[in-house]
């Protein structure tokens, strides 16, 4: 009996550890909450670039070209998307956004990309974060990017247009072509996904 039960505890043990496997480059977070800035993010896999993708503060005065937006994610995550058509727990998305140049060096009339202006994160993660599983985070500070910092408030407009426009959860990755691909064959899209909407009120 006592062997029995000792087996169905460790079976137990087994399945819940298979389920919720941790990723080993899983992000870090301190007591407090707060996500560690990911030092080494631009050896991740990197995912897109965009033109003119970027809202709110961070895109163009109408004085200079739309800035470039960059997403990178931790490898591990990547590996388990390329298997299911999901993201794990344990996602953490870095999306820098950088000035674009033109006419630099012996270009004339294409653009490059230059300084970054801001480095924001997404992470997934369904125990912290029990409402939709994802939080949204922004390093940036008055005096270069910050260490560490606390997720977005749930009011926060990155929620709102992630949650509504994503077309896999909350990501999206109908701007990642390759991974696209493969939630389209995995059946992870989401259902209320339709590629003619577009954003009716500008971004605030
Ligand atoms: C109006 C819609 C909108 C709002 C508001 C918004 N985003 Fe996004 N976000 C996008 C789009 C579109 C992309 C696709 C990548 C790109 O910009 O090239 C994206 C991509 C991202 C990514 C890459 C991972 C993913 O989910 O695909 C991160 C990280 C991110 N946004 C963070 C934020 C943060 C932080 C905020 C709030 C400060 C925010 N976003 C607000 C539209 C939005």
């Amino acid at each position: 009996m006592r062997l029995a039960s000792s087996l169905i505890l460790a079976t137990l043990a087994a399945t819940t550890f298979m389920a919720v496997p941790a990723l080993a480059d899983a992000p870090a977070f301190n007591a407090a909450g707060e996500l560690e800035r990911p030092a080494d993010y631009r050896s991740w896999v990197f995912l897109t670039s965009g033109l003119g993708m970027t809202y709110g503060p961070n895109s163009s005065d109408g004085n200079r070209p739309a800035p470039f937006t960059n997403v990178f994610v931790n490898p591990e995550a990547y590996k388990a998307f390329v298997k299911s058509g999901r993201w794990p727990d344990g996602t953490l998305f870095a999306l820098e956004i950088r000035l674009a140049e033109e006419n630099v060096s012996i270009n004339t009339g294409g653009r490059t990309q230059g300084a970054m202006v801001a480095l924001e994160a997404a992470v997934k993660d369904s125990k912290r974060y029990p409402e939709g599983g994802w939080a949204y985070f922004s390093f940036d500070g008055e005096k270069g990017l910050k260490p560490r910092v606390a997720p977005f408030p749930r009011s926060a407009d990155c929620y709102s247009c992630h949650r509504s426009h994503g077309a896999v959860e909350w990501t999206f990755t109908q701007f990642y072509p390759e991974l696209f691909d493969i939630a389209k064959q995995k059946g992870t899209v989401r259902p209320d996904y339709d590629p003619a909407r577009k954003l009716t009120a500008p971004a605030p």
